[in-house]
């Protein structure tokens, strides 16, 4: 078992983050540049908020967030939030209407954990190829894109069908990431934009 309550997660809640998670994406942004000021930003899966309330620390960037729960009492003039479910169409129209272009793409969405680590991965990868092909259809061109997967044997071959739409590709596992956790994160810069035949 892993605590808890450790380092992160405490450090979290002394410096007001909604989720231990916002340490991950705040390395991962100094070292990789996800997203600028002034970008629009699409978060997925960012319930409870700590992504976003990261990304909405750059005084110009504005976020859409989407999740299946509620983030709560995340008021702010920058932040549009959306409640639903990234994989049906219901959702995807509500996020198309929100922006008309992202700069950037996060995704630290994940499905529940089941106890089967070959489960676990097999609905992580499917998940995730959903999100990456929609974050195709609302990237600008030259756009950025991160996403968490749970590790397994079919991680090299969706890594493979990502990077040929990207200029640069890396997969990391971040300091603030639980021991003992099999989550990483595959980050995708520069969108190459999408072949007609898989628009
Ligand atoms: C690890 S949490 C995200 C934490 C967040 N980055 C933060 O810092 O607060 C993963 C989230 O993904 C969401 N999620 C999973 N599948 C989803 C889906 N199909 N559509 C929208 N959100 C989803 C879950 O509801 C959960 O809130």
């Amino acid at each position: 078992m892993y605590n808890r309550q450790d380092a992160f997660y405490k450090k979290a809640k002394r410096e007001g983050y909604r989720s231990r998670a916002a340490y991950k994406l705040i390395e991962l942004n100094k070292k990789y540049e996800i997203y600028r000021n002034g970008h629009n930003v699409l978060d997925v899966g960012c319930a409870p908020g700590g992504w976003s309330q990261v990304a909405l620390q750059m005084s110009k960037t504005r976020v859409v967030g989407v999740d299946l729960l509620e983030t709560g009492d995340m008021e702010m003039e920058r932040f549009t939030f959306i409640l639903g479910d990234i994989t049906t169409q219901e959702t995807v129209d509500e996020v198309l209407a929100a922006c008309s272009g992202y700069d950037a793409v996060i995704s630290d969405a994940a499905p529940n954990t089941s106890g089967s680590k070959l489960l676990d991965h097999v609905n992580s990868i499917e998940l995730v190829r959903k999100i990456f092909y929609f974050a195709c259809s609302v990237l600008k061109p030259g756009g950025n894109f991160i996403c968490k997967v749970f590790e397994g044997e079919d991680r090299d071959a969706l890594v493979k069908e990502m990077k040929v739409h990207f200029d640069f590709c890396k997969h990391i596992r971040p300091e603030a990431t639980r021991k003992g956790s099999f989550e990483m994160y595959i980050i995708l810069k520069g969108f190459k934009g999408l072949p007609k035949n898989e628009q």
